[in-house]
């Protein structure tokens, strides 16, 4: 894992664009996935002041981690409408080329097959943004998911519900299932991009970077994966054991490896 501390928060949702930027110069017709919460919306917003300047989404595919169950996709709070204020709504992405777990499926472990299905057959995911939740979920696979699952439906933890109850106003307002991108299939991904910033993920990165891969802490099998970046400001890397090290390796990274 490259783990790459910025000095803050809004260079490292420069750092995590420009990653992604990297990625649709390389690839035009790459398959991006993507996350919500409030962690990438500056990224989101970089990225549409970079298509000002000429980046260009139009073959991009684009298929989001997860949606919250029963919630329709006009729904204020449904990612889908989440992704369309930040993001789809500004860059010129296909409309056809954007996927979504249907959190409104009638038969909801069929529509996940189809999900999966759905990413292999635009050839996979080339590179995925992640966000992490404060106990260390990514998408929303809770502690204790299986570190194999596939897409699928998960009950939220009250932590989790808590911790989104800011967008929803209430926390009982908040849906407890959630259908999500398993943690295997995040890993089937060919790169990862982490982004986590601000005082309150400081332990989960930690865990997630130095800990033990567990499933208590579902980012931390991302040290397993061969292409994985995990992008952090100084609030977010406070108990991180080995950052001046991670920094001289950032600092003194050959111009080559600079891609
Ligand atoms: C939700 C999303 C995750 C996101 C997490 C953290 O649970 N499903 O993908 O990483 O929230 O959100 P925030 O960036 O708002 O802290």
């Amino acid at each position: 894992m490259e783990i790459i501390i910025k000095a803050s928060l809004a260079e490292a949702q420069r750092e995590a664009a420009e990653i992604i930027a990297r990625q649709l110069r390389r690839k035009a017709a790459s398959v991006l996935g993507l996350a919500t919460g409030s962690t990438p919306i500056g990224v989101y917003a970089i990225l549409t002041e970079m298509h000002k300047e000429g980046l260009d989404f139009s073959k991009v595919k684009t298929f989001n981690l997860d949606e919250y169950v029963g919630l329709s996709d006009d729904h204020p709070q449904s990612y889908r409408q989440f992704m369309q204020q930040h993001l789809f709504s500004r860059v010129n992405v296909a409309p056809g080329h954007i996927h979504f777990p249907d959190g409104r499926a009638e038969d909801i472990p069929a529509h996940c097959l189809e999900y999966e299905a759905a990413i292999r057959s635009a050839g996979g995911i080339d590179l995925q943004l992640l966000g992490i939740g404060s106990d260390g979920h990514i998408g929303f696979n809770e502690p204790s998911s299986s570190l194999a699952s596939r897409t699928r439906i998960k009950t939220l933890t009250p932590r989790t519900v808590k911790d989104n109850a800011r967008f929803f106003g209430t926390a009982d307002k908040v849906p407890h299932h959630v259908i999500t991108m398993g943690v295997g299939t995040i890993m089937d991904a060919r790169a990862c991009l982490l982004l986590a910033t601000g005082e309150s993920k400081a332990e989960a990165v930690v865990g997630m970077a130095e800990g033990p891969i567990t499933a208590n802490l579902p980012a931390s099998v991302l040290q397993m994966h061969p292409d994985c970046k995990l992008v952090v400001d100084e609030a977010a890397a406070t108990r991180l054991r080995r950052a001046d090290y991670y920094r001289w390796v950032y600092e003194n990274k050959p111009d080559w490896q600079r891609r």
